[in-house]
């Protein structure tokens, strides 16, 4: 039976991670795989979760189940940073823990499916395990142009594919930071946005990852908000995994926002049951740890305080690192301003597969095929051997 299947290529961006850990130069670059990196390279755990994760050895008692939904007090404490203060707002949003921001998203396609919708509009390029999410679900999806050439967004071409999208079809949005650009939506063109939703009648699905590593906490979180004041439904997929350092602690939570009219809060129990049974079908339960550490961090004002602090500091190195990229002005053909404006951990740039290979083989720097860096890999120390390298592979 087993000889039927076909093989399949392993993962091209986890693929780069064993790449580069067997690379011997000691100079090389890994901007693949998007963990944040201090200006010494490291990734460490954030001093907030390690008080936390104390805290839980100290008095954790049991580790008997929870169940499909999880931690349910980390998932009301985020709320409000996520939402604004009026965090359910009006008894309209029911949330469940996930097995990171991947598992949210799933349950959000998959539950999309369940409830019929048809097709997925999704801006393209976009992190490349949505496409393998929807492909698995067997979620019919179209691409718009997301990006316009010159480091934009394109928001014309998002709002003329909600526009023209038909009856039970959805649009896929990322919230902030957007993987891979780092293109994020004015708040004038996420009220366009917001509007071309809500007049064509169709269903968002907002990935946000990466809260707090744009711009801020808030700010990352209006455009968002912004879509969810005009809308009837939506589903939100969220990761803690970049903004509390949790990689693979696999933290994140999916949350439904239901009609307020007619049969609102009937409909939003249905819907969180139905969140609940393929939660059930597919993990059971999300691990618990590194929800439960986050909780502690959100129900204790002096380790919020930390956290924010820590983030607030991967955030200035990373703008740091962009403009330096961005005060270099050009690497051989590649324009590197728009990496001053641009947000999160991610850029494009437009080299060729060649290109990127190159970079690799003959530069030691790691990135992912299409062109993606991870502008925290960049450090003061090796920014100027990363220009030097763009600058030789275009020139
Ligand atoms: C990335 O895009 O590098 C991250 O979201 C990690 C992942 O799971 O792909």
């Amino acid at each position: 039976m087993l000889n039927r299947l076909e093989s399949q290529s392993p993962d091209a961006l986890l693929a780069l991670i064993k790449l580069h850990a067997a690379d011997e130069r000691p100079d090389k670059v890994d901007l693949g795989v998007g963990v944040y990196r201090t200006g010494q390279g490291d990734t460490p755990v954030f001093a907030a979760i390690k008080a936390a994760e104390q805290l839980l050895v100290d008095r954790q008692d049991s580790k008997s189940y929870l169940g499909p939904e999880g931690d349910m007090g980390f998932v009301n404490a985020l709320m409000p940073y996520i939402f604004g203060s009026n965090a359910t707002m009006g008894g309209r949003i029911a949330g469940m823990q996930t097995p990171g921001g991947t598992g949210a998203v799933r349950l959000a396609v998959a539950m999309a499916h369940k409830a019929g919708m048809t097709r997925l509009h999704m801006g393209i390029p976009s992190w490349p395990n949505h496409a393998q999410i929807l492909g698995d679900i067997g979620m019919p999806w179209a691409a718009f142009d997301h990006a316009n050439p010159d480091g934009t967004a394109n928001v014309e071409a998002v709002v003329a594919a909600i526009r023209g999208a038909g009856p039970n079809e959805g649009v896929l949005l990322h919230a902030c930071c957007h993987n891979p650009t780092g293109i994020d939506y004015s708040a004038e063109d996420w009220d366009a946005i917001g509007d071309a939703i809500a007049e064509a009648d169709v269903f968002p699905i907002i990935d946000s990852a990466y809260q707090g590593l744009g711009q801020g906490l808030e700010e990352d979180a209006a455009g968002l908000r912004s879509v969810l004041a005009k809308v009837p439904e939506a589903f939100i997929a969220y990761s803690c995994d970049k903004n509390f350092g949790m990689y693979r602690d696999r933290v994140g939570a999916f949350y439904i926002l239901a009609d307020a009219e007619a049969a609102g809060a009937e409909t939003l129990d249905k819907a969180f049951s139905n969140a609940n049974a393929l939660a059930r079908a597919s993990w059971s339960m999300p691990p618990d740890h590194g929800a439960a550490a986050v909780r502690l961090i959100l129900r204790d004002s002096d380790l919020t305080a930390q956290w924010i602090d820590e983030l607030d500091q991967m955030r200035e190195r990373m703008r740091q690192v962009r403009a330096r990229l961005a005060e270099a002005g050009t690497a051989g053909s590649v324009d590197l301003t728009p990496l001053g404006y641009q947000n999160g951990l991610f850029s494009v740039l437009p080299l060729s597969k060649e290109q990127v290979v190159r970079m690799r083989d003959e530069h030691g720097v790691y990135m992912a095929g299409s062109g993606r860096i991870n502008v925290a890999g960049l450090t003061m120390d090796n920014i100027d051997k990363f220009i030097d390298a763009v600058a030789d592979v275009t020139g």
